[in-house]
């Protein structure tokens, strides 16, 4: 169980001898088993955040700090998941779930794996290959694989981003009782506006580097797009989105 607090963080790129600010300044509180949604355009640093909570990116300036109740402690198991699934095309969809299962003995991974196996409506494909499978059953199996390794923190990289409209609304039903309220603090990035209301607690948009604006998101699950109150989230959302482009 971890709660996550960002401090002034900023991450500057070089290229070619320019300087190029992704992130700069970022404030942000991630309670302890919450879901968090960051939505914004194309370049905004959503990647450049997760990249950099995950430890696959140094920071240039500011804190992270991991939270239990009011004390700090070290940086707990953290797990991102990318848009597309990286599965390892040599091992079965059994074995790229319990793939983050070091020193388990062959029984507690079959076990752990048909567990998942079932919950995620894969059972039949255990013992097929990533290439037979298809892509929304692929990043089933990454979602899987995740939860085999039960990280406290999961980043999500636009998980859904490369499938159909059908499998993706599929797969937010399944995230939605997969991730939330369980023992899970989860940052979850997208550019779908929609996407990140289904799921969010909070919304946090992020406008070129910096947060614009952050919105909790006070609706009940399974929440319905076409209901009054997720009109109004959508367009206060989508205001301060498109707010900047006709300045
Ligand atoms: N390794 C890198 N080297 C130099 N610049 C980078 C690097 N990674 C990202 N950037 C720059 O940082 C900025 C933010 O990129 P980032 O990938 O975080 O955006 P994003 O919000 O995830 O965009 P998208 O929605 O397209 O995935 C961009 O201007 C990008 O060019
Ligand atoms: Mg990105």
């Amino acid at each position: 169980m971890a709660g996550i607090r960002i401090v002034n963080l900023t991450k500057t790129y070089q290229i070619n001898n320019r300087e190029i600010k992704a992130l700069s300044g970022i404030n942000m509180e991630v309670e302890d088993k919450s879901f968090v949604t960051v939505v914004g355009r194309s370049g905004c640093g959503k990647t450049t955040l997760l990249r950099i909570l995950c430890g696959l990116e140094e920071k240039s300036q500011g804190e992270i700090y991991y939270t239990k109740g009011d004390m700090i402690i070290s940086k707990p198991k953290t797990s991102m998941v990318f848009q597309e699934p990286r599965l390892m095309p040599w091992l079965t969809v059994g074995e790229n779930i319990t793939f983050g299962l070091r020193g388990e003995s062959p029984a507690v991974k079959r076990q752990k794996a048909d567990k998942l196996l079932d919950l995620l409506g894969l059972k039949e494909f255990k013992g097929a290959y990533p290439h037979q499978i298809s892509g929304g059953m692929a990043q089933r199996v990454a979602l899987g694989r995740t939860l085999c390794y039960d990280p406290e923190i999961i980043l999500m990289d636009e998980p859904l981003g490369a499938l159909d409209a059908f499998t993706r609304q599929n797969l937010q039903g399944e995230i939605v009782k997969l991730f939330i309220n369980k023992e899970k603090t989860v940052i979850f990035v997208t550019h779908d506006v929609d996407e990140a209301l289904l799921l969010g607690q909070k919304v946090v948009i992020l406008e070129k580097g910096s947060i614009k604006k952050q919105i909790p998101i006070d609706l009940p699950y399974p929440r319905h797009p076409d209901s009054e109150i997720f009109f109004k989230y959508r367009q206060a959302i989508l205001r301060e989105i498109l707010g900047n482009k006709e300045n």
